[in-house]
């Protein structure tokens, strides 16, 4: 799985042909087209590298500078249009993650830089982001501190921006609820407490349960990045199959029902982009052509 991550490349449209926002709001819609070069002739630089020096010299290491070009937006100034800002911070004082540097960042150089975070062992989902064309977590993106590179850091592409690096996955949310992602069912547990299961059974929600509804599969598919109002995406798929597959669940056939039409299951043409990325190691493109033998095989 990390070597087919590494090997993902992407390209991102700068626009779509969606109206999901009225004309008259003013939205920055996450795009990594032009903003590369950009960056270079328009970045403004912040750096910690001087005093960074100083006390390095003073403890006798030798400074490890890396630049960070983080995405930029505020939508206090929607006339302006995004930027990317260099920030320079010596990784002998910063933790081995991103989202440390992003953290050390805000805290230390600039207060004003927003990204979302919250458990820092990517067990919440919060820090997805595009980091060097990939969609993952920050918090478990080694910063490579062999390569001398920039590192680029944009929101998750094709999403609208609420501001920098946070990403405005409201329809993501509103299409997970569409799909009613808990136990529905009618026949009370024989013993009035648990609904039990074989262990055969439990092991078939492996691979599944640990989804953390981060966004980085359905916003690095193509097929969603076109028809997100829709198609539900892969993760939402994903979850959709979990319950599907749970031997608990009595809603069966409502559940694949509501999935059996053109749009909500049938956009994904197997390109595999959302497994290639899932930070957490999943296989969303498994679960849909797991959704589509079901459907075939039951038509
Ligand atoms: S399948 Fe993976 S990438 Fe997609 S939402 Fe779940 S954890 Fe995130
Ligand atoms: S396999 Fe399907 S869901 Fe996954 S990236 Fe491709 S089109 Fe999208
Ligand atoms: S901060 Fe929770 S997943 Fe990264």
């Amino acid at each position: 799985m990390a070597s087919l991550r590494s090997s993902t490349s992407r390209i991102l449209g700068s626009a779509r042909p969606s109206l999901r926002f009225a004309s008259s709001q003013v939205r920055a819609f996450a795009s990594v087209s032009d903003l590369s070069k950009e960056a270079s002739q328009n970045q403004s630089k912040t750096n910690l590298s001087d005093g960074a020096k100083a006390s390095n010299t003073a403890s006798g290491d030798k400074p490890r500078m890396k630049t960070f070009q983080i995405y930029r937006w505020n939508p206090e100034n929607p006339t302006e249009k995004p930027r990317m800002q260099s920030y320079t911070l010596d990784l002998n004082k910063t933790g081995p993650m991103v989202l440390d540097a992003l953290i050390r960042v805000k805290n230390e150089l600039d207060p004003t830089l927003t990204f979302r975070r919250s458990c820092r062992e990517g067990i919440c989902g919060s820090c997805a982001m595009n980091i060097n064309g990939t969609n993952t977590l920050a918090c478990l993106c080694r910063i490579p501190a062999e390569d001398s590179h920039d590192m680029k850091i944009y929101p998750l592409p094709h999403t609208y921006v609420v501001k920098d690096l946070v990403p405005d996955l409201t329809l993501f949310y509103k299409q997970y609820k569409s799909i009613k992602p808990y136990l529905q069912r009618d026949t009370p547990s024989p013993d009035g407490k648990e609904y039990r299961q074989s262990k055969a059974d439990r092991r078939k929600l492996d691979g599944l349960y640990e989804c953390i509804l981060c966004a980085c599969c359905s916003t690095s598919c193509p097929s969603y990045w076109w028809n997100s109002e829709e198609y539900l995406g892969p993760a939402i798929l994903l979850q959709s199959y979990r319950w599907l597959a749970d031997s608990r669940d009595e809603r069966h056939e409502e559940r694949k029902q509501a999935l059996n039409n053109e749009m909500n299951l049938y956009r994904c043409h197997t390109i595999l982009n959302c497994t290639r990325t899932c930070p957490k190691g999943l296989n969303p493109g498994l679960a849909i052509a797991e959704i589509k033998k079901e459907m075939a095989f039951s038509a």
